[in-house]
């Protein structure tokens, strides 16, 4: 039985993740911030969960008790955009803050949490990142900044795994409804913009989103690393 930990698992795509894996017959262990949210979700699953900010290096040290002793696949799907507002004048400071937030929550809590497992990873193991379609697009500033940073860091990490048959890719969805990542910033107007720009007409599920990342930690995708999974009906092409 493999040992699948999810960050951000409690919601969204990271509950839908979670759901897959369990239905796949895996151990699975969800994180997240608020413990309520997480313990809930773990009941409902039947999955374990560790409460911590994977973007502070010592909460994630402080983690590691809490998580598996060997991890077979690691989804670093824990992330959002915590600069939706951005005004068009602020100070230095305040813009630094607000990059810094961004690159925290969708980078480096990926790097810290890969980071942390690396040496609970065994040959043949599967790390998965989830990025965004707004790494190659433009318009959202330091997001989609930091969701591309997170494509260059999947790249040096398929490198590191590959030497012991692990593999290291990264998904990037489009539009995706039902989880909390626009909060209540969505209306029918944006949603309508972005499944116009899509080959199928429809926004992604998590589900989607949960079926790509399912293949890419299957024993059959080995020889599938360091590339960009585009999940977005075709919004963005890819090739
Ligand atoms: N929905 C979309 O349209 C879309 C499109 C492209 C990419 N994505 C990406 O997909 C991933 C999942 O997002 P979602 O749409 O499912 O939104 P979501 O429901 O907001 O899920 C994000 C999860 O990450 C957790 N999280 C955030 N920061 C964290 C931190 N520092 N430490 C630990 N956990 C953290 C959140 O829980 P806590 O707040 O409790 O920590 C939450 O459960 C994100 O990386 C997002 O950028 C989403």
């Amino acid at each position: 039985m493999r040992n699948v930990v999810i960050t951000g698992g409690a919601t969204g795509i990271g509950y839908a993740l979670a759901r897959h894996f369990m239905n796949a017959g895996d151990r699975v262990t969800i994180t997240g911030r608020r413990e309520h949210v997480l313990k809930e979700a773990a009941g409902r699953l039947g999955v374990a969960y560790a409460a911590f900010d994977a973007a502070d290096p010592d909460a994630v040290t402080e983690a590691l008790g809490r998580l598996p002793a060997t991890v077979h696949v690691l989804v670093n799907n824990a992330g959002g955009n915590t600069d939706r507002a951005r005004p068009a004048a602020r100070g230095l400071r305040a813009v630094a803050e607000a990059w810094r937030a961004n690159l925290d929550a969708n980078l480096m809590s990926a790097v810290l949490v890969t980071s942390a497992l690396i040496p609970r990873l065994p040959a043949g193991a599967r790390v998965v990142n989830i990025g965004s379609i707004a790494a190659r697009g433009t318009g959202s500033g330091s997001y989609g900044a930091a969701k591309a940073a997170l494509e260059s860091w999947t790249a040096d990490l398929a490198a590191e795994l590959g030497g012991s048959g692990g593999t290291a890719n990264l998904v990037a969805p489009g539009l995706v409804l039902d989880t909390e990542f626009f909060g209540d910033g969505l209306d029918e107007e944006g949603i309508r913009r972005r499944v116009a720009n899509t080959r199928n007409g429809r926004a992604g599920t998590p589900r989607d989103v949960a079926a790509a990342v399912g293949f890419l930690a299957s024993p059959e995708a080995g020889h599938v690393t360091g590339q960009v999974v585009h999940v977005n009906g075709g919004a963005y092409l890819g090739r």
